[in-house]
C-alpha cells in the first residue's frame, strides 16, 4: 500500500493539519507539499489538503487533484469560517464532487478553522466597499478571534481520527 499525503499550505495552517494525518499513516507513507507532488499514478492511497480561497479548495490543490483519477482518496482542509457553516460544506461538496467525477472514491473528510493571514485582512479592510462588505461586525470579530487558536490540539486529534483508518480495505 503507497500512501502519499501532500498538501498546499500559504500560511502553514494545512500543513499543521497534513502532520498530523501523515503520523496516522505507515512509516513509509510520504508527506510533501503539493508542489513537489509525484504524480498520483504510483499511489493507493492519497490524503490531499487544501486551504480555502473564495469558497473553494485554492487552485494549486485544485490543480493536483485534477491529476487524480480513479483513487482512493481523503480530502481536508482549512478555513476561516466556522467548520460547521454552509460555507464550509460548500466547500467540501464541491472539491467532494470534483474527485468523484474522475472515477475517485473519497473515504473520509476534514475541515478546521485555520487562522487568517493578518496581512490579507487589512489589505480587505483597504479595500474600496469594504465597510459594506467586510464589516468587523461582532459576529465577525468573535470568528476572527477564534480562527486565531486553529489549528489547535483538539483539531489534529480529530484530523488524525478521521484519517486513521481511512487506508485500509
Ligand atoms: C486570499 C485568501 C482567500 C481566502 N478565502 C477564504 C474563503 O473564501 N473562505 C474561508 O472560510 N476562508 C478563506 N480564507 C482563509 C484561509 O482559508 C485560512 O486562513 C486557511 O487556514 C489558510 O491556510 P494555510 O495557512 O494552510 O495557508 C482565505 C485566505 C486567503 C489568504
Amino acid at each position: 500500500m503507497k500512501t502519499l499525503v501532500t498538501y498546499s499550505s500559504r500560511t502553514g495552517n494545512t500543513q499543521m493539519v497534513a502532520k498530523a494525518i501523515h503520523s496516522v499513516f505507515p512509516p513509509d507513507a510520504q508527506l510533501c507539499p503539493v508542489e513537489e507532488a509525484p504524480a498520483p499514478e504510483t499511489f493507493d492511497y492519497l490524503a490531499i489538503g487544501f486551504w480555502v480561497d473564495k469558497g473553494l479548495p485554492d487552485e494549486l490543490a485544485k490543480c493536483y487533484m485534477s491529476t487524480v483519477r480513479n483513487k482512493r482518496v481523503g480530502l481536508f482542509g482549512t478555513l476561516g469560517a466556522w467548520p460547521d457553516s454552509d460555507h464550509a460544506r460548500q466547500c467540501m461538496e464541491h472539491a467532494v464532487k470534483t474527485m468523484e467525477d474522475n472515477g475517485n472514491t473519497v473515504t473520509c473528510t476534514f475541515l478546521c478553522m485555520g487562522k487568517v493571514d493578518p496581512k490579507l485582512l487589512e489589505m480587505m479592510q483597504n479595500m474600496p466597499g469594504a465597510a459594506e462588505r467586510h464589516a468587523m461586525t461582532p459576529e465577525r470579530k468573535a470568528r476572527l478571534e477564534e480562527g486565531m487558536k486553529h489549528p489547535d490540539a483538539a483539531d489534529l486529534e480529530r484530523a488524525r481520527m478521521t484519517f486513521s483508518n481511512a487506508c485500509e480495505g
